[in-house]
């Protein structure tokens, strides 16, 4: 009897232990969301900011052509995306998506063949939502969103080769939790296809979802939009939930507005570049695209922050300048650092100073100059976190050159202009 209960008692014991370590892995399960994509976050083109619901398969293709031939495509942008308006109006009498005849006659497996031909990724959009947000707007018609069709679509997808998925909040309002709910729903659905699909989320346009909440989604999807939609404008248009520009993301950033949990596989996405897009046109008046020193600012932080880098420039015209910009070198090594380990404001200071620390020991300082005027920049460096002990090497990564540095930093920054720096102690 004794034996017995001893026995009962063990049992009991080991059951409870197993679910205790199930529960506790299920909670600490930091793996990525998909598996089998790269630790560092994704570069490419969407279509979207160029085109709206304008798009045909021959934009899509001249788009991936335009990655290749301008040398992108090698310097790591990798994804061609289409983003919303790709699919015919209304499902077929099975439930399948179908591209829209009209526009894209081939398909949308041929589009991603095209893609893969030329050595990059196929990116699709849908939504967490019965529409997708130009059929909740009006200005698509039909109704195609993949709520209530996630295995569906994913097999959809992975049958066509698409690598890429956008997945859109359309809906109206909904508690953090339930958004998390649908949007792991796609995530389990991609997950069952067995294709290492990239899955990007918007929970953001109309969601309600609060910033604190936003990290709830790493594990969730493989990037988070966790601001509004960023304009070729240095600054504001729209207010808190409408349109942002290059200068209120930093803003926002700096302010801690924006609750961010990125890590290896896992990334917050401030948005797509502003960089080369047209100048925008508002109530008849052309508001000026952003200038060289604005786009140093853009791609200078979104590098810091290892954010994602997505094109929405209309692929032809991109000036030789903007080019070399976006396919710095130094720039993009920052913005794909294997540590993941996104930019903070130096502690104290006004926003404007960030830094990074970077897996060669070496660290990486933005120093943002968001004002109208030029601005002197004083700062000694073991208030950037670097040992007053050591000797270092400062590479300046828009200008190319490099110089010795010790004890203080002083740099005259032009308005609207970003300073990159990748400081390497070197005794
Ligand atoms: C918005 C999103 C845009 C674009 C658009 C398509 O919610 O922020 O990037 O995807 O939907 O309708």
């Amino acid at each position: 009897m004794a034996a017995a209960t001893l026995v009962l008692v063990v049992a009991a014991v080991l059951a409870w232990n197993v679910i205790r370590l199930s529960r506790s892995t299920a909670r600490s399960a930091a793996g990525p969301a998909i598996p089998g994509l790269p630790a560092t976050a994704p570069l490419g083109w969407n279509s979207w900011n160029a085109y709206g619901c304008d798009i045909d398969e021959a934009k899509i293709r001249h788009a991936a052509d335009a990655l290749v031939s301008s040398g992108m495509r090698d310097a790591g942008y990798r994804y061609v995306v289409v983003d919303d308006c790709w699919f015919s109006p209304e499902r077929d009498p099975t439930g399948q998506l179908r591209a829209d005849p009209a526009r894209f006659p081939g398909g949308m497996r041929a589009l991603a063949d095209y893609a893969h031909a030329r050595g990059l990724g196929f990116g699709i959009y849908s939504s967490a939502s019965p529409q997708t947000c130009a059929q909740m707007a009006g200005s698509y018609p039909g109704s195609t969103g993949s709520r209530g069709h996630e295995r569906q679509d994913a097999r959809t997808f992975a049958d066509w080769g698409v690598d890429f998925l956008k997945y859109d909040w359309c809906g109206s309002s909904a508690d953090a939790a339930e958004t998390v709910d649908v949007f792991a729903e796609m995530r389990d659905a991609l997950r069952a296809t067995g294709r290492p699909i990239l899955y990007s989320i918007n929970p953001n346009s109309g969601s309600g979802v609060a910033p604190g909440d936003l990290n709830r989604f790493a594990g969730v999807a493989t990037m988070t939009r966790i601001s509004s939609d960023v304009v070729p404008v240095w600054h504001a248009l729209g207010g808190e939930a409408g349109m942002i520009g290059v200068r209120d993301a930093v803003d926002r950033a700096a302010e801690g507005k924006f609750s961010c949990a990125t890590r290896p596989g896992y990334f917050c996405d401030y948005d797509m570049l502003a960089i080369g897009a047209a100048p925008m046109v508002v109530d008849g008046a052309e508001i000026p695209a952003l200038t060289s020193e604005e786009e140093r600012t853009q791609l200078a932080m979104w590098a810091m922050w290892a954010a994602p880098l997505m094109l929405g420039n209309e692929p032809d015209g991109v000036s030789a300048r903007t080019l070399g910009l976006l396919t710095n070198r130094a720039l993009l090594a920052i913005d794909q650092d294997p540590l993941v380990r996104p930019a903070a404001p130096v502690r104290g200071g006004d926003g404007s100073l960030w830094t990074r620390p970077l897996s060669d020991g070496s660290t990486a300082i933005a120093l943002v100059n968001r004002d109208d005027a030029p601005r002197l920049f004083s700062t000694g460096l073991t208030g950037l976190g670097l040992p007053l002990s050591r000797r270092y090497e400062v590479a300046d990564v828009f200008a190319g050159t490099s110089r010795a540095q010790s004890v203080m930093l002083r740099v005259l920054v032009a308005p609207h202009d970003t300073m990159l720096l990748r400081a390497r102690a070197v005794s």
